[in-house]
């Protein structure tokens, strides 16, 4: 069997750092145990008045002035919002705007120029500083050389790239000449670079020729050709060398230098130009139930303010912060947490990149020192890794200069909040847990670190202005304490305008579920679980789709997982429905064991009681299959689909566009055992 863990760290007696169990914290966290900001937070905190949210309240949707306020608008919107082609709402109609001149111009002039924008650190430890002057420079160069290739104001520009600093110097590029980017993630395929594409009609590429992970260099042009080979329309590529002699490459036609480019135009002063609030700023895709990716629509004005706003709020983010966003900008929180919201607000923003454990499991905290942090926000998935290697490695680092820690992307169970707490934050700094999407923009509900005490697994009360409701199957509310589904009764800034060419499939996926379309009562339905306990918090249970009917009861499968990965010694978990004959879904939990923990029966026993003391007999697995690896797509998302078809003993589906394809067969053979 394959192990990606195999051979490495013994794992620590405990991770909690105390002399708790596993599960005795688990099931003490669950019991509601809170926290309150330390008085040293509060009193700085960017917003540390708990009326705000009366204020947003009695003042909407007129409080949104605040976001907007952030901005520099070269005119004055008009109107804050208009509803009257619902949901096709427009945000701040009548104002003009442009992102690269509020990230970038208005800092340089007010004084900013020297200040350091983007702090970068390539895998093999060389770094870029680009200043705000510095970085205004290179943008207006390179937007220069995109008009002269021939994009113009709306041409879709897509941007296939690893984490090095040309991604966000090509995001603002396109940005000062009003050319919507449509960022693919470079773990994508081929295949998903050229289905994007083509989707937006894209005639302009900005690539690489490659990029380091582990120490390897990757060939990452080769990827984008090949994508380019199934593109419609004729395509003009910018190519940036990020490796220098480590990978000659060949430039065809059509294709162009990046530094050439940027060194012919260099010096050049590009006019901002100025946007209506509601031109499109970018396009993000996104999966969604169907296998054709949906193209997220967001604007300029609405998506830059709310981007910002939260920026402020939320991660308490101030000029002089050195903040960390340990994300991929190819995915929405990149876009919004690493480049558009730190950058309007003028602080330093760090890109990392490579992996966390290369060369050793202490790269990021090494980072983290080296750059005195004041802000971290990353993943559950990334702080459970963590926790599997142990606590020595932040251990052996000065971690101190940390003030706020968050996460976002998927629920963290109390365990994993509590070690980051402890051995991340030294139980000194604020966790926000944020929940929000791709097609929200920007977070929507988490506490706010200034003001709002925590509580371990729940992400907290929606944002000021923000009415998020938990509501049964036919949208009548639901008791605090019981599961329902998350809805989103009122417009927000950074909302998604429209999934692009096709109006249509935005109703149907995110409206047509809750609200009343004859009363024009629009309701926005994320395709989340949730339930409310009685302070008004929110605990995210995980994507509907991904909801089991077991004999009758709806079990979030990410529910079950949080209980497992609560279990002490147990990694990471997932949970999927199989086939049974009597109760409909049986629930099969696919478990990684902590280093050096073992398979055993009691392990099997400890995590079945950890599943039916934290939600009931009910959830109980059927099986519970140890494995090292779960087979993940190249995006790093577990693919459910197969555990399912494993669960329920059919045919295994498409297993080639697997990061691991060899793990299905593997644990396949272990549930025929
Ligand atoms: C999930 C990522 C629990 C949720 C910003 C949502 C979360 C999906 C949280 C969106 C959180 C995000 N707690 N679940 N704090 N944040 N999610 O579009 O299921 O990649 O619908 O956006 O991630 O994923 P997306």
């Amino acid at each position: 069997m394959v192990s990606i863990f195999m051979g490495e760290q013994p794992p620590e007696p405990t991770t909690d750092g105390g002399t708790d169990s596993g599960e005795e914290l688990e099931a003490r966290l669950a019991a509601g145990e809170s926290y309150d900001p330390p008085e040293s937070f509060v009193e700085q905190a960017n917003v540390n008045d708990p009326e705000i949210y009366e204020e947003f309240e009695e003042n909407w949707p007129d409080c949104w002035e605040r976001a907007a306020d952030l901005l520099t608008w070269f005119e004055d919107y008009e109107t804050v919002l208009e509803d009257d082609d619902a949901p096709f709402y427009r945000w701040f109609t009548g104002g003009e705007v442009n992102a690269s001149y509020n990230c970038l111009d208005r800092h340089v002039e007010t004084g900013g120029k020297n200040r350091a924008a983007i702090k970068w650190e390539g895998e093999l430890g060389e770094t870029r500083t680009y200043t705000y002057g510095d970085l205004l420079y290179e943008v207006e160069a390179f937007a220069t050389a995109l008009r002269d290739l021939g994009v113009a104001e709306d041409d879709v520009v897509t941007l296939y790239m690893p984490m090095i600093p040309e991604l966000p110097i090509a995001m603002l590029a396109c940005a000062r000449i009003g050319a919507p980017h449509s960022v693919v993630f470079a773990g994508f395929s081929a295949d998903a670079l050229a289905t994007r594409m083509n989707a937006a009609d894209s005639e302009y590429l900005v690539t690489c020729d490659g990029y380091y992970r582990r120490g390897d260099a990757l060939n990452h042009k080769e990827k984008a050709d090949k994508g380019l080979r199934g593109v419609e329309q004729d395509v003009e590529t910018v190519i940036v060398d990020r490796l220098g002699d480590e990978l000659n490459h060949f430039l065809g036609e059509h294709a162009h230098d990046y530094d050439e480019l940027v060194r012919a135009h260099e010096g050049a002063s590009v006019e901002p130009v100025s946007r209506d609030a509601e031109d499109m700023l970018f396009l993000m895709y996104t999966s969604g139930t169907t296998g054709q990716p949906k193209g997220v629509k967001h604007t300029t004005g609405g998506y830059l303010s709310y981007a910002a706003w939260t920026t402020h709020a939320v991660l308490d983010v101030k000029p002089e912060d050195t903040y960390w966003c340990a994300a991929d900008i190819g995915w929405i929180t990149g876009h919004s947490y690493i480049v558009y919201g730190p950058l309007a607000l003028g602080t330093t923003t760090m890109m990392y990149e490579g992996t966390p454990d290369y060369p050793e499991k202490d790269r990021l905290w090494e980072l983290l020192e080296k750059n005195d942090v004041d802000i971290f926000y990353t993943a559950p998935t990334a702080i459970r890794a963590f926790m599997k290697w142990g606590k020595q490695y932040p251990e052996g680092r000065d971690l101190s200069s940390l003030r706020l820690l968050g996460t976002v992307g998927e629920p963290i169970n109390p365990r994993a909040w509590q070690w980051y707490y402890d051995h991340i934050g030294g139980g000194e700094c604020p966790i926000v847990d944020t929940w929000w999407q791709t097609e929200t923009g920007g977070m929507m509900i988490t506490t706010l670190p200034g003001v709002g005490e925590m509580k371990p697994g729940a992400a907290g009360p929606p944002l000021p202005g923000i009415d998020a409701q938990v509501v049964d199957a036919v949208g009548g509310p639901v008791d605090p304490g019981n599961a329902g589904y998350l809805t989103v009764r009122r417009p927000w800034p950074g909302m998604l305008r429209t999934l692009y060419n096709n109006d249509d499939r935005f109703i149907n996926e995110y409206w047509r579920e809750y609200s009343d379309e004859d009363a024009d009562e629009w309701v926005y339905f994320p395709e989340d679980g949730a339930k409310l306990d009685e302070d008004g918090y929110i605990t995210i249970l995980g994507r509907v789709d991904d909801v089991i009917n077991v004999s009758g009861h709806r079990l979030g499968t990410m529910e079950i997982e949080s209980a497992i990965v609560g279990v002490d010694g147990v990694a990471e978990a997932a949970v999927v429905g199989g086939d049974h004959d009597v109760k409909g879904n049986a629930v099969y939990a696919y478990v990684i064991l902590e280093d050096g923990q073992d398979p055993t029966e009691s392990m099997r026993d400890r995590i079945v009681g950890g599943v039916e003391d934290a939600i009931g007999p009910i959830a109980r697995p059927e099986a519970v299959v140890f494995t090292p690896e779960l087979p993940k797509t190249r995006s790093g998302k577990i693919m459910r689909r197969l555990l399912e078809d494993i669960a329920s003993g059919e045919e295994l589906g498409e297993t080639s566009t697997l990061r691991n394809p060899e793990v299905v067969e593997d644990i396949a053979e272990s549930v025929g055992e």
